[in-house]
């Protein structure tokens, strides 16, 4: 393939790649995939299709896309970030409607571990002619689909671990609650990814000494408020606390121990929070088993978003898959809670894969490649 070639193919996939974002965080356990149709009929090529996975998970990007070229899809290239998948329905599987619709070409980005899926959505393609040119941008759509991907591979959500830090690496003061380290366009951008996310969860230290409500709280996207989870398994979080108050606008998911009295699990469950039981290694709720049981409940992302503690140990079990790190102006001094992890102290394996100013704050983003 030419250079030229080359290009126009990463061209059209980046676009796939910006397609599929819209509906990122919105299509329950499928991945947001986004699909371009391409017709060049010597004058240049051009979009004739365009197709995201739809709120909820159904139709798939292809069909959306197919849909919209029509006759014209006949004879054109496809750009899907996934490949296409090959497994039966209710309806028939992408891969075929694609031959069906005449499809000359289809270039892929990330390749799809689900085993009804993995190599046979391009075998049925190439069995019917079809030129497929695989892994085109792989790695960047690899990252977008990550959630998916992980909960594919490793059978538990995506954990992101969000953590504020200050000038001088600190993420809190002990003893003194929440402390305000960013400025209102850093704190709008965690709104916003909180909304990615199905789960966003804090140990009973963070709970008790900041009382967050860790809800959503853009105008219009209220309703996008993950659920809360808190590591407690003493079930110390009070009942006045803010995240029990808000309990009729997002759901909040007490991680407790099997050593929790019925009577004390009642009162929980009556003020509208839901108990999980927890399994409890060497005096701490088992990660790995906690992850697994959300992997099962359809959690696809989950937000880690401190306090030392809790960061700590996703971070010390390999359990963190991507790393958020704000930098704010303010200097906390003595008595800060040091910051687990510094952008000097990434562990290995991780990529960066932003890095922005956000007013008088800083962005850095590390995921680990999958
Ligand atoms: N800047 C930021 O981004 C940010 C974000 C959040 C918090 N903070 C700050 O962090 C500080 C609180 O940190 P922290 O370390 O005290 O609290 P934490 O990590 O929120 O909570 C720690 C507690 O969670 C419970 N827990 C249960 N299972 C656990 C597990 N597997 N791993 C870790 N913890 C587990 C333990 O209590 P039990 O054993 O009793 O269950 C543990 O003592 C506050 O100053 C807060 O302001 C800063």
């Amino acid at each position: 393939m030419t250079r030229d070639a080359d290009e126009l193919d990463r061209r059209f996939m980046a676009e796939a790649l910006a397609f599929s974002r819209q509906h990122d965080g919105l299509t329950g356990t499928n991945p947001s995939v986004g699909t371009v149709i391409v017709r060049d009929d010597g004058e240049g090529p051009r979009i004739i299709g365009r197709g995201v996975t739809a709120i909820g998970g159904r139709p798939h990007a292809e069909t959306q896309a197919l849909a919209e070229a029509g006759e014209g899809a006949r004879g054109a290239t496809a750009y899907v970030t996934l490949e296409p998948c090959a497994h039966h329905g209710k309806t028939p599987p992408c891969a075929e409607k694609l031959v069906e619709a005449g499809i000359a070409r289809v270039v892929g980005a990330a390749h799809d571990p689900d085993p009804r899926v993995s190599g046979k959505g391009y075998a049925i393609l190439r069995t019917a002619g079809v030129e497929v040119t695989e892994g085109v941008m792989a790695e960047e759509a690899s990252d977008q689909l990550a959630s998916y991907l992980i909960r594919s591979i490793k059978k538990r959500p995506e954990v992101i671990l969000k953590l504020a830090l200050s000038a001088d690496g600190m993420i809190g003061r002990s003893g003194a609650g929440q402390i305000a380290i960013t400025g209102d366009r850093a704190r709008h951008q965690v709104h916003l990814d909180r909304a990615r996310c199905d789960g966003i969860l804090v140990g009973i230290g963070t709970a008790l000494a900041d009382d967050p409500e860790l809800t959503v709280r853009i105008p219009g996207m209220e309703s996008r408020s993950p659920t809360r989870i808190v590591l407690d398994k003493d079930g110390r979080l009070p009942l006045t606390s803010k995240l029990v108050g808000s309990v009729k606008r997002a759901p909040v998911l007490l991680a407790v121990g099997n050593t929790l009295p019925a009577e004390k699990r009642a009162t929980f469950t009556e003020a509208g929070v839901e108990i999980l039981g927890a399994e409890i290694f060497e005096g701490s709720i088992a990660l790995p088993e906690l992850l697994e049981d959300l992997g099962q409940r359809g959690f696809m992302r989950v937000m880690v978003e401190g306090g030392a503690a809790t960061a700590r140990h996703f971070l010390d079990e390999g359990l963190v898959d991507r790393i958020m790190l704000y930098r704010g102006q303010v200097v906390i001094g003595e008595g800060g809670v040091a910051a687990p992890v510094r952008a000097d102290t990434i562990p290995d394996g991780f990529i960066l894969r932003r890095d922005q100013t956000l007013g008088p704050d800083s962005y850095l983003e590390w995921s680990r490649k999958i």
